[in-house]
């Protein structure tokens, strides 16, 4: 793979789809029902996106096809050496029936970023976009109207070559799927509960921590199964270094507050920088918070809380937007929080902008559905 050909640095030509409407397409009465308890992750649209990619041809044969399975060669790379990286993002529906998304540049941009660190090409933002657009034109009627429901977005990529031996691949391919989404954790806005894992990392120094790719979510999984075991609904991992460091929970950010007001973040490299981390700090910083993004401690943590200087605590991602932590549980200690009223604001302002209810003066939403 050259460089030149790897950042797509040629000139960029305009993708031409090519449009297959799905002829199975549920009906509506079918799709009605599926939106009135979407779940999380459950249910799937007509129609996806595919974009295939090469070393000789760059980006090529974009298309709208009906949803369904994706023929792969057994030798594929991405089922033996995990070559594959993901996005994570939504669909909102406003009051007059428009379709936008939050910050789509972000999300491209932090694909780029995991392309790179997975030795995957570069999708370019324009295309990340307009591949977004173009689902929704056939898939628009599958974004729910409901309170705090979306269409959650799913854009990935993966190595489809077939060969074996540990190289990058020089085809891959890039799709979008989506999946209409109520609410992520089945007790709603009540607090949840992180278990801490003290012998799982997430990801170590040099790793693909910061990088959204599935590997570092396959080896999450074990440490989430025990999070279960103790009754917890997250996991919340620490640096693999000195052990002592927070870092993320299995899919979201972590966020504390203190008494002053301050928030504070965990700042490393081998976290993933998540976009509604970002979006729900500038907006504090808007209000006059203090924000400190740094490494911070399972001890100053532990002792800010015990201490009263440490009042609330909370996770954020896109799947669940806001989600005040009430109870940390480690193996030999717990950290409790009753205070919510930071996180539950800052939900609220973030999720009023996203569907259209409060004003976008960051410019942070993308319409997605034709004027
Ligand atoms: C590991 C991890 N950290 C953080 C996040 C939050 O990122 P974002 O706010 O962009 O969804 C996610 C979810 O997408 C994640 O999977």
């Amino acid at each position: 793979m050259t460089d030149l050909a790897h950042k797509n640095l040629l000139a960029r030509p305009t993708l031409q789809y090519l449009r297959k409407p799905n002829p199975d397409a549920l009906s509506e009465a079918k799709r009605n029902e599926i939106l009135a308890d979407p779940g999380f992750g459950k249910h799937f649209t007509d129609h996806m996106v595919d974009i295939c990619w090469s070393v000789q041809g760059g980006w090529h044969r974009p298309r709208v096809q009906p949803y369904g399975p994706i023929s792969l060669d057994p030798a594929a790379a991405v089922l033996h050496y995990a070559q594959e990286i993901f996005e994570g993002m939504k669909a909102y529906r406003h009051a007059d029936g428009s379709i936008w998304t939050f910050r789509p540049e972000a999300n491209a941009e932090r694909m780029q970023r995991s392309a790179r660190r997975m030795a995957l090409p570069e999708l370019p933002t324009e295309y990340f976009i307009e591949s977004l657009k173009e689902l929704i034109a056939y898939d628009g009627a599958w974004v729910p109207s409901a309170p705090d429901t979306s269409l959650y977005l799913r854009p990935f990529m993966f190595a489809k070559e077939a060969f074996l031996g540990v190289r990058p691949a020089n085809k891959v391919n890039y799709y979008v799927i989506a999946s209409p989404a109520g609410a992520y954790f089945s007790g709603g806005l009540a607090p949840v509960k992180i278990w801490l894992s003290t012998e799982y990392a997430r990801a170590g120094k040099g790793g693909t921590g910061a990088a959204k790719t599935g590997g570092n979510y396959a080896s999450s999984l074990v440490a989430q199964a025990e999070a279960y075991e103790q009754g917890c609904d997250q996991v919340l991992f620490l640096d693999s270094a000195e052990d002592r460091y927070l870092e993320e929970l299995g899919g979201m950010n972590v966020v504390l507050v203190k008494k002053n007001g301050t928030l504070i973040t965990p700042m490393s490299d081998s976290i993933l920088e998540g976009i509604t981390r970002d979006s729900i700090l500038q907006l504090a910083e808007d209000r006059g918070h203090a924000v400190e993004r740094r490494r911070v401690s399972i001890d100053e943590w532990r002792e800010g809380a015990a201490s009263g200087d440490i009042v609330e605590a909370f996770a954020c991602g896109t799947a669940a937007v806001v989600a005040p932590i009430g109870l940390l549980k480690a193996a030999d200690f717990t950290i409790e929080h009753t205070q919510t009223s930071v996180s539950l604001s800052l939900r609220e302002e973030l999720t009023g902008i996203q569907y259209g209810k409060v004003a976008d003066r960051h410019g942070w939403m993308t319409r997605l559905d034709a004027e």
